[in-house]
This record gives structure tokens, C-alpha cells and sequence, in this order.
């Protein structure tokens, strides 16, 4: 016997999808079982203008598969120098549906993210009158805070300040990892909500440095402690609609990862549907699946609900998913979260 579960089709609302051989490379896994994805705009150089914005959104729909459904939600990078009216052009014509916010070197390609916040300020007031969200990298970058605590140290220092500053403005917390992001946007009225990840909702920091350092598990912000992990299954599996799927699905080749400074980010594109059904039936939660991969979402972006739907089957043995998928690069390693999965996405073709 299969269970099957029937979901409205979902979306991503963080994804990496790079650019040229690894752009082709991954792109099939998110539009194999997503209908839209909100793409990151940390390319090197990164998307800063409406026409960069404009020109990666024709790179993404030109390499995908024939015939595939997929609509790719744009953002800006934004920096120091970014230009009020542009912005505000590209997010009026819907060109983009978000302004990215890094702190300046608070992870991968963030060099040219925002190291002044004051400078910031006329950028976010306009995002504010125009409805624009902004979407933050929320880790501070002060070597003295301890990796661990730079979540919840960039909540106090900047991101409540900064809301408090421009209180109209609409923020996405983006890969939450915290009980304090978590509480953080519980305590909080209308304009703020999160994304968290899959992998997120399977690793603690343990996962990533007992019995040896596994690389496809360090990203950033990198996985906590247990506590952290179950608050943010509560919040995920919990159906309040402040909280959706962000994968940060975030592609590096092996040999990148595999190194003496290897790169953070995991590769969750391929398999994320089945390891939430898994994270969700643990939780007993498997009704509010819905709510967080396909509805909440879309209703933050004010986005309509997807048509189209996706089903998943349960089946009587583990499932394997692909360990890598090739580019013309090297392999990227899927992410692993070493426990038997039983669900898969129904008709799965890549
Ligand atoms: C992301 C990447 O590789 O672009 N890495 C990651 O660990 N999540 C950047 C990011 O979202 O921080
Ligand atoms: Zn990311």
C-alpha cells in the first residue's frame, strides 16, 4: 500500500541557482517540483541592477528544460551604492520581487553586501513606501561574536533597530537556525516573517563535527544546537503562515566543499519535497505541509496560490535519491540526511 499526499504545486523562496554549467546543472531539480523560486542574487559579480536582474532572469528561463513550467522570482543584491529609482522601477514592473540584504562578508559572495546601515536608509524607506521586501542574511560579522551566537546577535543589534527605524518595511528573516529568529518573529505583528530550510530541520551542530567534519553539512548560517533545531520544526510544522520554505538550496562543486576552506552550503534542491514529508509525518504535522511549502509563502509575497499540484507517495522501502548531479564542472553532492526517507515526489523525472 502507498500513501499518497496531494499538495498545491510548491515554491522556494530561497534559492541558489548560480549561473552558466552549474545553472544548467541544478536548475531541472527546483523546476522538477516547483512552480516558482525566489533566486538569490549573489552571482560574482552580483545582481545589482534592474538590467543584471533582467539579463540572469533571461540566462535562467533560456536554460530550462523544454516545455518546464518555472517561474523565477528575481531580487536585487543590495549595496551602498544602490539606486533608489532603479530599484524601485524593477520592483513596479515586477521584474523583481525582493531586495537581498548581506552584511559585507557575512557569507558567500557578500563582499559587496552593506558594512553601514545608515547608508541604507533612503533605499529602505522607498522599499517601505513601495511595498518592496527586504530579505536578510541575518548574521552579524564582528569577529568577536562566536559563529553560533551571530544569529541571534544580529537580531538585537541590527535587525531590531533597523525595524524599528522603518517599521512599514516587509522583512523576510531569510534561513532562520534560532529559537530567538523564531521568537523573534512570533513576537512580532504583520511585515515579518521567515524562511527556514530543509536541512536545517534535520542537522544540529553535532551532525556536523561528531565523528568526523562533514563538509555537505557546514553552511551559514551554519546549524545550531538540538533546541534550536526542534524550535524550528515547531515553527515550520506549526501552519502559522509567518513561516515558509526558503531552501537555500545553495550548489558548490565538490571539490570546493571537500577542501581545507571548503565553501558553506548544502545542496537540497533534488530531494527537499521528500525529506519535509519525512520532517512533517515525524512531527505528526503532515496536514500542515501545505501551508508552509505552498500557501504561506505565496500569500508574504502576495503571490497568487499555484494551480497546479504535486503529489507525494509513501512508499514500503527506503527511497534513493541520486547521491550527485553532474555538471560540466564536477558533481555536486545532493545533501544526505543519513536516515531512511520513505516519500518521494510522484512521476519524479529529471
Ligand atoms: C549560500 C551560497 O553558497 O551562496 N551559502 C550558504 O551556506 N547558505 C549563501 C547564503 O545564503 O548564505
Ligand atoms: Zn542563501
Amino acid at each position: 500500500m502507498t500513501d499518497l499526499l496531494k499538495l498545491t504545486r510548491p515554491d522556494d523562496l530561497h534559492l541558489h541557482l548560480r549561473d552558466g554549467a552549474m545553472l544548467k546543472a541544478v536548475l531541472p531539480s527546483s523546476a522538477a517540483h516547483f512552480a516558482r523560486a525566489l533566486i538569490m542574487p549573489n552571482l560574482v559579480p552580483p545582481v545589482v541592477t534592474a538590467a543584471q536582474a533582467s539579463s540572469y532572469r533571461d540566462r535562467i528561463l533560456s536554460a530550462l528544460p523544454d516545455d518546464q513550467p518555472f517561474e523565477p522570482l528575481m531580487t536585487l543584491y543590495l549595496t551602498e551604492d544602490t539606486d533608489p529609482n532603479d530599484l524601485s522601477a524593477a520592483f513596479q514592473s515586477g521584474l523583481i520581487r525582493a531586495v537581498k540584504l548581506y552584511p559585507a562578508g557575512a557569507t558567500t559572495n557578500s563582499a559587496s553586501g552593506v558594512s553601514n546601515f545608515e547608508r541604507v536608509r533612503p533605499v529602505l524607506e522607498r522599499m517601505a513606501d513601495i511595498g518592496c521586501p527586504l530579505c536578510v542574511h541575518g548574521e552579524v560579522t564582528d569577529d568577536a561574536v562566536d559563529i553560533f551566537d551571530r544569529e541571534a546577535v544580529f537580531i538585537d543589534r541590527v535587525l531590531d533597530p533597523l525595524r524599528r527605524a522603518t517599521p512599514e518595511l516587509r522583512v523576510v528573516m531569510e534561513h532562520i537556525t534560532t529559537a530567538q529568529g523564531v521568537d523573534y518573529v512570533r513576537a512580532n505583528a504583520s511585515g515579518l516573517a521567515a524562511t527556514i530550510t530543509t536541512h536545517h530541520l534535520f542537522l544540529n551542530r553535532n551532525h556536523i563535527l561528531v565523528g568526523g567534519i562533514k563538509p555537505h553539512y557546514y553552511c551559514l548560517p551554519v546549524a545550531k544546537r538540538e533546541e534550536h533545531r526542534l524550535a524550528l520544526r515547531k515553527a515550520a510544522t506549526s501552519g502559522d503562515d509567518r513561516f515558509f520554505l526558503g531552501t537555500d538550496s545553495a550548489p558548490h562543486l565538490d571539490h570546493h566543499k571537500e577542501s581545507a576552506c571548503g565553501c558553506a552550503g548544502c545542496f537540497t534542491a533534488l530531494n527537499t519535497m521528500p525529506l519535509l514529508a519525512h520532517v512533517f509525518e515525524e512531527e505528526a504535522a503532515l496536514d500542515k505541509l501545505e501551508a508552509f511549502t505552498s500557501l504561506n509563502g505565496a500569500k508574504f509575497y502576495k503571490l497568487p496560490v499555484n494551480q497546479d499540484t504535486l503529489t507525494l507517495e509513501k512508499s514500503q522501502t527506503p527511497v534513493r535519491f541520486a547521491k550527485t548531479v553532474a555538471s560540466e564542472e564536477g558533481d555536486v553532492t545532493v545533501f544526505d540526511p543519513r536516515v531512511s526517507i520513505y516519500w518521494q515526489v510522484q512521476n519524479h523525472v529529471l
